[in-house]
């Protein structure tokens, strides 16, 4: 089998932290996402992966990818430019699959549990595609399965306005290479994508064998600040490593030469990355995930993620906030005139 990630999109409601990368690359527990799904594939025992490039920064993914060799596979690069839709995305893998059975990991969804069971099940099976479904309290953001007795998918409907169910499609599909003529078909949708529910819609009204499964545990897909902030929290959540010091306590990862004073405090569950600095009667509260390089000074942070080589250097206290590579949030008790003091980008958000 081979296994392909979807890497592009606009990631519109990432802004600004997609400005200069792809959203898929915006690290959760300090891991891109995007290597979460990367591991799923390898972790089933797939080597050739084709990571399917979007139009924003594609090369930020080339190197931190690079061939595969780093984490277990082969890697080929495909250019879909333009955010046309998953199926459109699919469509371009057909040469890279050659035949083959597949599994299609979207960049962007994170699943608590391995998926190397449902792979051996499709690999052996007798279904022309798999889907694994999550039940979800927002039906109408999703793709929806309608279901039968004999575990097969009847109807699935995207962003339906009745929903039928409130099975949603996760970002996970296993397809045989049939699912390539059902998107040939194909039209773009009211929002003038590809849809891959619709090709897999013609697959099963054309007979085609479309299995399921509902996963047990927990399913995230990342569009938003705070789903991307809840994927943190459920990540953070398995760091199996427990301290019990004055200044570390609880779940936390701590990296490589990383410092931390002796007046200030970690609770996690928390990730802190290589060569970061934490003093001066800092807190680094629960759900908190610090990158590589970061100095965070005096600071109270909980519930945030502080992205590589940023500086926090200020006695206020940070919350539910995500702050993006190569920033600095400072004090601004010594400015003159007093005051608070931005320098910030397009689309960019603050609670002042
Ligand atoms: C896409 C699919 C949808 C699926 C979802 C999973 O939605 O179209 O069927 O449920 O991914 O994350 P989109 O993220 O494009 O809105």
């Amino acid at each position: 089998m081979k296994g392909v990630i979807l890497h592009g999109g606009a990631g519109t409601r990432l802004r600004p932290i997609t400005h200069n990368g792809p959203k898929q690359l915006i690290p959760i527990a300090n891991k891109p996402m995007s290597q979460y799904a990367l591991e799923y594939l390898v972790d089933s025992g797939i080597r050739d992966v084709a990571i399917i490039l979007g139009d924003l920064y594609p090369q930020k993914v080339k190197d931190y990818y690079g061939d595969g060799s780093k984490f277990g596979c082969r890697i080929e690069y495909i250019e879909q430019g333009k955010p046309l839709g998953i199926a459109h995305a699919v469509s371009l893998t057909k040469d890279f699959v050659n035949g083959d059975r597949f599994i299609v990991v979207l960049g962007d969804n994170l699943v608590s549990d391995s998926i190397e069971r449902f792979a051996k099940n499709f690999n052996g099976s007798d279904f022309d595609a798999f889907l694994l479904l999550s039940h979800t309290s927002h039906p109408h953001d999703f793709g929806i399965a309608r279901t039968s007795d004999e575990g097969k998918i009847v109807e699935l409907i995207e962003k339906p306005k009745e929903p039928p169910s409130d099975l949603a499609v996760t970002g996970i599909y296993f397809f045989s290479p049939q699912i390539y003529d059902h998107i040939s078909k194909l039209k773009p949708s009211k929002r003038g994508e590809y849809e891959i529910t619709e090709a897999i819609q013609s697959l099963i009204t054309t007979g085609g064998n479309v299995g399921y499964e509902v996963i047990e545990g927990w399913w995230k897909d990342t569009g938003t600040v705070d789903d991307i902030l809840a994927a943190n929290r459920l990540v953070l959540e398995n760091i199996d490593h427990n301290f019990d010091d004055k200044n570390i306590q609880g779940k936390v990862s701590i990296g490589k030469d990383a410092k931390i004073s002796d007046d200030s405090l970690i609770r996690g569950p928390a990730v802190i990355g290589d060569n970061v600095l934490i003093e001066g009667n800092a807190y680094i509260g629960p759900f908190t995930s610090v990158g590589d390089n970061c100095v965070i000074r005096k600071a109270s942070i909980e519930n945030s993620i502080i992205v590589k080589n940023s500086v926090v250097d200020t006695d206020s206290i940070i919350v539910d906030s995500i702050i993006g590579e190569n920033t600095k949030v400072m004090n601004s008790t010594n400015l003159k005139p007093v005051g608070k003091r931005m320098i910030i980008g397009e689309n960019s958000i603050i609670y002042i």
